[in-house]
């Protein structure tokens, strides 16, 4: 188990920002979901984040920062699209891939010219990322808190978890937004949407007065967009509600391990349920733990009703398609 900080405890600050500039790993609440966090500037300290994580090492990271002044430091420049988007969105879930100033931060980035930069919005984070930038480190490298692959943490337990105690945890309690940021590539000459989460499309482009194009086959690799990612220990299936009121009749009183969450279709007598919330940013908001709550049962099957298809449904819908094709 990895040791907890109380975040709210100046000296446990202290303790983490001093561990950090020491080159070790202190995960911390972000707004929306916790961060596996080292100095972006330390490819030793970087290095350990991967090794930690099991995550391959070209796989870039996204930096976090207190402030734009300290982007500045990081990026080689700052595209006008993200301007517009730091200037609408930050502090807050919004990631931005800018070109990386040559030098800086190339483990963090995994290799890669361009560099994602994020400016969080919890005051945990500010206050470790200010206490950081007063000891030289200009951003922390984090990914989310989890082993690779796997669901992402919301709460300073989940972390807990999935690390030994050579890493930190500060603890600041359930993250708010749920789900990871939206990230957008600003580094090519149109903005792609490469991750979509609780902002919406039709919020980015109205802040950038221009359309945000799909992903495609060129895009950097992000291992947050591979196919089969965030996943459950159970089989997550998703079904539309007719189906999986069609399904669940099949079954009859045949129950075999199975979780169900859902929104509109009710539960067997008998079955381990959840109800999914009609509010997307509430679904959002528990969408991890729900399903780290329910794979803890020791079920084999988890069943979700598929989420509605309007626009400010996309983040959820994305992870739990990711969800069901591992
Ligand atoms: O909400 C979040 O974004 C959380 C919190 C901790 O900030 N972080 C997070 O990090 O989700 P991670 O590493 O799990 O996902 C970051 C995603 C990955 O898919 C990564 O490949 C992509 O961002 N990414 C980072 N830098 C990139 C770059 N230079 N080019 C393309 N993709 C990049
Ligand atoms: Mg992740």
């Amino acid at each position: 188990m990895a040791r907890l900080l109380d975040a709210h405890n100046p000296q446990h600050l202290q303790q983490a920002v001093d561990a950090l500039a020491d080159g070790r790993l202190v995960a911390f609440p972000t707004e929306t979901v916790y961060g596996l966090g080292a100095d972006a500037g330390s490819d030793v300290a970087v290095g350990r984040v991967f090794e930690a994580k099991g995550r391959p090492a070209d796989h870039p990271l996204i930096v976090h920062v207190p402030n734009v002044e300290c982007a500045y430091e990081l990026a080689s420049a700052l595209p006008p699209v993200a301007q517009k988007l730091i200037e609408a969105f930050w502090p807050g879930p919004l990631t931005v891939i800018v070109p990386r100033r040559p030098g800086v931060a190339g483990a963090a980035a995994g290799g890669q010219d361009t560099i994602g930069l994020r400016c969080p919005a919890h005051p945990v984070a500010t206050s470790l990322l200010e206490a950081c930038a007063q000891r030289g480190i200009l951003g922390l490298a984090a990914p989310s808190a989890n082993l690779f692959g796997r669901i992402s943490p919301t709460t300073a337990a989940h972390v807990a978890e999935e690390f030994g105690d050579d890493v930190l945890v500060l603890d600041g309690g359930a993250c708010e937004v749920g789900i990871e940021s939206t990230i957008v590539d600003c580094s090519r000459d149109r903005p792609v949407l490469l991750r979509p989460g609780l902002l919406t499309r039709g919020e980015i482009e109205a802040a950038i007065d221009e359309p945000l194009l799909e992903r495609d086959a060129e895009a950097p690799r992000a291992s947050g967009t591979l196919e089969a990612h965030y996943a459950p220990r159970a089989k997550l299936r998703l079904m539309s509600a007719d189906i999986l009121q069609t399904a669940l009749q099949v079954l009859g009183e045949n129950l075999p391990k199975l979780a169900l969450y859902s929104r509109t279709v009710r539960a067997p007598r008998g079955m381990l349920h959840r109800r999914m919330p009609d509010d997307a940013a509430k679904a959002a908001h528990e969408l991890f733990a729900v399903l780290r709550e329910l794979d803890a049962q020791g079920v084999s099957l988890i069943w979700v009703e598929s989420p509605p298809s309007a626009p400010e449904w996309d983040g959820v819908r994305d992870r739990l398609v990711r969800a069901a094709a591992a």
